[in-house]
């Protein structure tokens, strides 16, 4: 099997860290090629005398829990240098080994202006902001789009570096004392301040396209794991309540430079209910006592900012848009025993837009921000599922939950997560296998 894309179905966090760490010890490279540290991905790992070891991942591919695999940050990433040398040694200090990490002379490094333009920004759209994480991920990836970003590699040429920066900070300067009433940025202080990490990363700096067009020629493996989700890109999320970057299967190919002709299997994650953090229109959100039980059931709290995630129904018009956009072949179901205990389960199956029944995404996003959910609604369960290891260990109704669904979504549901640990997955098809 040669590259494996994995992404998000819906508005992020749906348990894309623990799909990549569960397959991470039968592939040989898992590829972040897309997002930073925005991301947040919640890995945890029973041990073997009993108990568990939780990991929070931002910006490291969650593969890099897994020893025999190489973990790689591609050139679709935008990298705070700071968070990756934190997460490295956070690591270090767990006894885990980072020590094969690579990471692309292509990817985009988050700038101190960069982090501060983003808070400042959001700060000046008040009522209207887009609810970022405030990371600098926006301006790090216009900054790549106008020409004027600094790339890693550029950190081995001081002469180089100091031109960018210079370049950058001219206008952005001007933007921030005329238009923010902030204070100017130092060209010098930035220079020096990202050369203070040059030393370290130079080791594990590669041109990785070239790495990975290797190793797929000697038939190993290659997970390319998405950060945020299908409806966070930005060009087929909700726009502009978006992040800035491509996190859908296209996106696995630019950010990472392996050619569609050599991706076979794409596999979509879905949480069994819907989930969003930040600004922007969520169809089935509940304000309700259900959505605080989904909440509070689901541990809905952002890995990344700790923000209560807003929660609702599972869509599955957002399901079905997913496997047209991504080319989904897999869907794993995850959070399936958050469910269990409500009397019904009510599924979006269309939506209601000023009378007219739209089945797929309507075209225009006004018409999406006032979209009333029209449900189907399946019975229940209160049988615990977390046990469950196979598909006809679950109980009718849950089985049933899942069977609809997948007709729904019209692909395949080839795994079903029933808890938060390595081993509580339910695998109907073998993720990285022949059928
Ligand atoms: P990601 O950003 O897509 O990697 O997802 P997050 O880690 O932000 O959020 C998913 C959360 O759900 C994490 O806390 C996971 O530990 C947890 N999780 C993943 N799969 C399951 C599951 O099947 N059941 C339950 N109860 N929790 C899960
Ligand atoms: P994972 O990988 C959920 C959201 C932010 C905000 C919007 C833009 O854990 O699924 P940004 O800082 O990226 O410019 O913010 O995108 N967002 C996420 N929401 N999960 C994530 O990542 C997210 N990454 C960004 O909340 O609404
Ligand atoms: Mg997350």
């Amino acid at each position: 099997m040669p590259a494996v894309v994995l992404v998000g179905a819906q508005w992020g966090d749906e348990g894309k860290g623990k799909a990549t760490d569960l397959l991470g010890s039968r592939v040989d490279y898992v590829v972040k090629f897309n997002g930073g540290n925005n991301a947040g991905h919640t890995v945890v790992i029973e041990q073997p005398g009993g108990g568990t070891e939780k990991y929070a991942l931002h910006l490291l591919p969650s593969g890099i829990l897994t020893p025999s695999c190489t973990p790689v940050i591609g050139n679709g990433v935008v990298v705070d240098l700071d968070v990756l040398f934190s997460e490295i040694d956070g690591l270090l200090a767990r006894g885990v080994d980072p020590s094969k990490l690579l990471v692309s002379a292509d990817a985009h490094v988050i700038t101190p202006y960069n982090r501060v333009l983003d808070r400042v920004t959001e700060r000046f759209l008040g009522a209207r902001k887009i609810g970022t994480t405030g990371r600098g991920i926006g301006p790090t990836y216009a900054d790549k789009m106008s020409r004027t970003g600094i790339r890693v590699q550029d950190l081995f040429d001081r002469h180089i570096l100091e031109q960018k920066v210079e370049a950058a900070l001219r206008f952005k300067n001007q933007i921030l004392a005329k238009i923010y009433n902030r204070r100017s940025i130092e060209t010098a202080a930035v220079v020096e301040e990202l050369l203070t990490y040059a030393e370290r990363l130079a080791p594990m700096v590669r041109d990785t396209s070239l790495v990975l067009s290797e190793a797929l020629d000697r038939g190993e493996t290659v997970l390319l794991e998405a950060g945020q989700a299908t409806l966070l890109d930005v060009d087929f999320g909700t726009y502009p309540f978006v992040t800035s970057s491509n996190a859908t299967a296209g996106g696995a190919c630019t950010g990472s430079g392996i050619p569609p002709n050599r991706i076979d299997r794409v596999i979509a994650i879905l949480k069994a209910y819907t989930t969003r953090v930040g600004e922007g229109p969520f169809p089935t959100e509940l304000f309700d006592a259900d959505g605080e039980f989904l909440r509070k059931v689901g541990a809905e709290y952002g890995t990344t900012t700790g923000r209560p995630r807003r929660c609702g129904w599972l869509d599955v018009v957002i399901g079905r848009y997913a496997t047209r956009i991504n080319g989904v072949t897999d869907f794993v179901i995850t959070k399936l025993d958050v469910l269990t205990g409500l009397d019904e389960l009510p599924i979006c199956v269309a939506y209601d837009v000023d009378g007219v029944r739209h089945d797929q995404m309507p075209v225009n996003q006004s018409a999406f921000h006032h979209a009333k959910p029209v449900y189907e609604t399946m019975p229940g369960w209160w049988e615990d599922i977390s046990g469950c290891r196979t598909f006809e260990d679950l109980p009718a109704a849950a089985q049933a939950y899942v069977l609809r669904v997948e007709e729904l979504i019209g692909a395949r549901v080839s795994a079903i997560g029933v808890g938060p640990g390595r081993d509580a997955i339910i695998v109907r098809h073998d993720l990285l296998g022949e059928d």
